[in-house]
């Protein structure tokens, strides 16, 4: 482990994190080695969001979600799958049902994203 970028090749999301607080954690994980799913219901407050993650050299994957909807959760786990993580090898993924795949697709978002799963 690198001591100065202990989260390199982790994956955290911040959920809220256009602005304030949440935007200031995001960039201190990316500071720390992780790459970034960033997220806020406010789309607009997204953007130097972004900027402050990428300033770093990590990665950062912006969505415009909110958190209390459930599906929208979900679609967000997908998304970052999709872009930090292949399903895993041994999954078996039902392509004629949907929602097979999605909780499959979820299932491997929850274990990278989850903290200390690489
Ligand atoms: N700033 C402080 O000094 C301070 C101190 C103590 C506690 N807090 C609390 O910490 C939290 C964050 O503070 P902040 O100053 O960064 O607030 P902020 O208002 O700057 O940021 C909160 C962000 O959350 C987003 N958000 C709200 N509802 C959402 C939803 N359903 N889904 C996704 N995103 C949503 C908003 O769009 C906003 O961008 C707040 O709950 C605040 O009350 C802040």
């Amino acid at each position: 482990m690198n001591s100065m970028r202990p989260l390199a090749g982790r994956v955290a999301l911040v959920t809220g994190a256009g602005p304030g607080l949440g935007r200031a954690l995001a960039r201190g994980l990316a500071e720390a080695g992780a790459d970034l799913v960033v997220c806020d219901i406010n789309e607009a407050s997204l953007a130097a969001a972004r900027a402050a993650v990428e300033e770093t050299g990590a990665e950062c994957l912006t969505v415009r979600c909110d958190v209390s909807d459930s599906a929208a959760v979900q679609r967000m786990f997908v998304e970052a799958a999709e872009r930090f993580a292949e399903p895993p090898a041994s999954a078996h993924v039902r392509k004629d049902d949907g929602d097979a795949e999605l909780v499959q697709k979820v299932g491997a978002a929850s274990e990278i994203l989850r903290p200390g799963a690489r």
